[in-house]
């Protein structure tokens, strides 16, 4: 998955990426750790195409986001937001909808993994009980795990994280057999750059378990350098600095 020298503005507005390289190979986990503003969500949204970059090429596998299927590249991705939505269905219908052809252990195994047994357990009816339109029977942290449950499940080479665990209210770390199938990588975590607190540093620290870390160092920065390795993990004036 490649960001190309993109430039990118909402509207008439000044851009918000400006000229910024990324490169994530497959079988890494990568965390873009920025301040509150500075364009992570809308790295995900040219990504899954919400939007068109205004100069320069997103691609995945080397083909251009804008000359791919919507089918194709709906099947790369898998997508869990900050603000996760749930339909007004069971709790297992939810996340099997990550793949409707995925067996039932298979959606228990992913519950598993996202820590959505516990929810079974808890609320009334099990895994047929329904979490209400949007998931609104269940907490913001709930409905995160199920959001990750059905990403989880989800048969797709790239998983974007934004901001996905923010409403867990204890460290959740991104299974790490999850990459070791080839097929389930790269991934990118988003998470907002974190304040001096217990808090944000444990959560920092169990995001996804990133192998690299993508850190603004300094604003308003422009230009994100690949994480090569340890060699690239000095922060440089206006880059992104890759810390491993
Ligand atoms: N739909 C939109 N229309 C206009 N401006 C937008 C839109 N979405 C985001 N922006 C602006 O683009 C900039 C980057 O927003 P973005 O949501 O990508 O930041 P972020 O790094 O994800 O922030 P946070 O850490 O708070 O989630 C912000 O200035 C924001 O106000
Ligand atoms: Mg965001």
């Amino acid at each position: 998955m490649q960001l190309d020298h993109v430039v990118f503005g909402y509207g008439d507005r000044a851009p918000v990426l400006d000229g910024v390289d990324l490169e994530l190979e497959p079988g890494t986990v990568t965390a873009l750790v920025e301040p509150s503003g500075s364009g992570k969500t809308t790295v995900t949204r040219l990504i899954a195409r919400f939007w068109d970059a205004n100069q320069g090429a997103v691609r995945i596998g080397g083909v251009d986001v804008k000359d791919l299927s919507d089918e194709y590249r709906a099947a790369q991705l898998s997508l869990v937001f900050q603000d996760a939505y749930l339909f007004n269905e069971s709790l297992r219908e939810n996340i099997a909808l990550g793949d409707p052809d995925a067996s039932e252990s298979e959606v228990l195994h992913a519950a598993e993994l996202a820590q959505v047994t516990p929810i079974a357990e808890r609320i009334p009816g099990g895994w047929d009980g329904s979490v209400g339109e949007g998931g609104k029977l269940l907490s913001g942290g709930d409905r995160q795990r199920v959001s990750i449950a059905r990403a989880l499940l989800k048969k797709a080479p790239i998983l974007l994280l934004d901001e996905a665990i923010a409403a867990l209210d204890r460290p959740y770390a991104l299974p790490s057999s999850r990459c070791e199938a080839k097929s389930r990588c790269p991934s990118l975590s988003i998470r907002p750059k974190p304040s001096p607190t217990p808090t944000a540093s444990r959560s920092l620290s169990t995001a996804a378990s990133p192998r690299s870390v993508l850190i603004r160092s300094c604003s308003p920065a422009t230009r994100a350098t690949p994480p090569s390795g340890p060699a690239a993990s000095k922060p440089s004036s206006g880059s992104l600095a890759a810390v491993m």
